[in-house]
């Protein structure tokens, strides 16, 4: 049976990505993840429940920890999700985002490497990126592809920058059969509330003030997070080894037309009268080095894989309102910290 190590399965995309692939990849499904401040293992506790994950708390750049992982299981996909994934954070200090997204990276790497040359097999490492590696577009520039040059801005990006760069030089030095999948800005269940959708909707829903950074009409290219598992799902079925991949909605939306729209919704939903929630909305200090613009042209991911989104940001909203809605308590449990005492409850002491 195949084996699939996924790290980075108790954040966002990680815990979108793993339900989806429980229920049908076919593949035994281990899970991996340091536990950060982004890490709830709330968030896929039923599969864990169930058995239909292995979950192992552990940190990427201890590599005895992952060095020991491999040689118990064999795997033969990873599908590398964990990081240091907010700008902000990152902006505030470096150090936790140059360990984890390049040393860590590096660790894994090296695990795959030792792990995978002695066997012949279908092997495959998914390095799941970002398209800020790809620095900011003015108004009238045509989306990234994948031959649009390198150009980070923040230290995250910076930081995921590095990382890329270390999958593209495992693969063309040791022949590490590798993917970089470069997607945009993702949406949906279970994203962490320190990011724009989902604190925009929980400070809306509590009348807290909903707070816009510089003039709001930075622009991202949203896409819903389950359309992005199925991009990652298609490479790990189809995808070439060396390949970059690069993955977006083709949804540019300005921030402050984002933040509105959650509003309107949030004013529908808990049947307040139309304008109330906007009225929340205050515009704060910009973010230092603020990227402007990020756009992406996924036409090689839909030409080579077949992929297509299946979700608009415009239908879709709705839903991930009214999931936030219904998932106040796992909110309430993030924003109390309650929920870092999760694995302790569970599985009793830290390891
Ligand atoms: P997240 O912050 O929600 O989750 C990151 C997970 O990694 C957490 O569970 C955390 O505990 C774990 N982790 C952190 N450091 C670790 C370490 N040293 N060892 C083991 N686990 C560790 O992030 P996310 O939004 O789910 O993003 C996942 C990946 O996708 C990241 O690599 C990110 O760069 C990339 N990405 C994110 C977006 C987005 O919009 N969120 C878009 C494109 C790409
Ligand atoms: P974020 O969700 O942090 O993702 P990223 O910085 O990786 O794109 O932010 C999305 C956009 O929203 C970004 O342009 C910054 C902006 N933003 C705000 O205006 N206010 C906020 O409180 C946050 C968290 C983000």
């Amino acid at each position: 049976m195949s084996h699939w190590l996924i790290t980075g399965a108790a954040g966002f995309i990680g815990a979108n990505f793993v339900r989806l692939a429980a229920g049908g990849a076919g593949a035994r499904l281990v899970v991996l993840d340091a536990l950060t401040y982004a890490g709830n293992l709330e968030n896929i506790s039923d599969l864990i429940g169930d058995g239909k994950v292995d979950f192992h708390r552990g940190d990427i750049c201890d590599e005895k920890f992952v060095t020991d992982l491999f040689a118990r299981y064999r795997f033969d996909r990873v599908v590398h999700f964990a990081a240091e994934s907010h700008v902000d954070r990152s902006i505030l200090g470096a150090g936790p985002f140059i360990r984890t997204n390049i040393h860590g990276t590096a660790v894994l790497l090296d695990a795959a490497r030792a792990s995978w040359k002695a066997r012949t097999g279908n092997h495959l490492f998914l390095h799941v990126s970002t398209d800020e590696v790809f620095g900011s577009l003015q108004p009238d520039e045509a989306p990234f592809t994948e031959d649009s040059p390198y150009r980070p801005n923040s230290p995250y990006s910076a930081s995921k920058a590095a990382a890329d760069h270390l999958v593209r030089a495992w693969h063309h030095t040791h022949g590490l059969p590798t993917i970089i999948s470069n997607c945009s800005n993702n949406y949906g269940p279970w994203q962490f509330p320190e990011k724009l959708i989902p604190l925009m909707i929980l400070n809306a829903f509590d009348g807290r003030e909903l707070p816009v950074y510089g003039d709001g009409r930075q622009v991202r290219d949203w896409l819903h997070v389950e359309d992005h598992c199925r991009a990652l799902l298609a490479m790990l079925e189809g995808g070439r080894a060396g390949r970059t991949y690069v993955v977006g909605g083709a949804c540019e939306r300005a921030n402050i037309d984002i933040v509105q729209r959650i509003a309107v919704e949030v004013d529908a939903l808990l049947g307040r009268p139309a304008g109330a929630s906007a009225k929340l909305l205050r515009h704060v200090a910009d973010r230092p080095g603020h990227d402007r613009r990020y756009a992406m042209n996924a036409a090689v991911l839909q030409a080579e894989l077949g992929w297509r989104p299946r979700h608009d940001l415009e239908s879709a909203l709705p839903a991930v309102v009214r999931w936030y809605r219904e998932n106040r308590e796992w909110a309430d449990r993030i924003r109390s910290g309650a929920y870092l005492d999760y694995y302790e409850k569970q599985y009793g002491a830290r390891a």
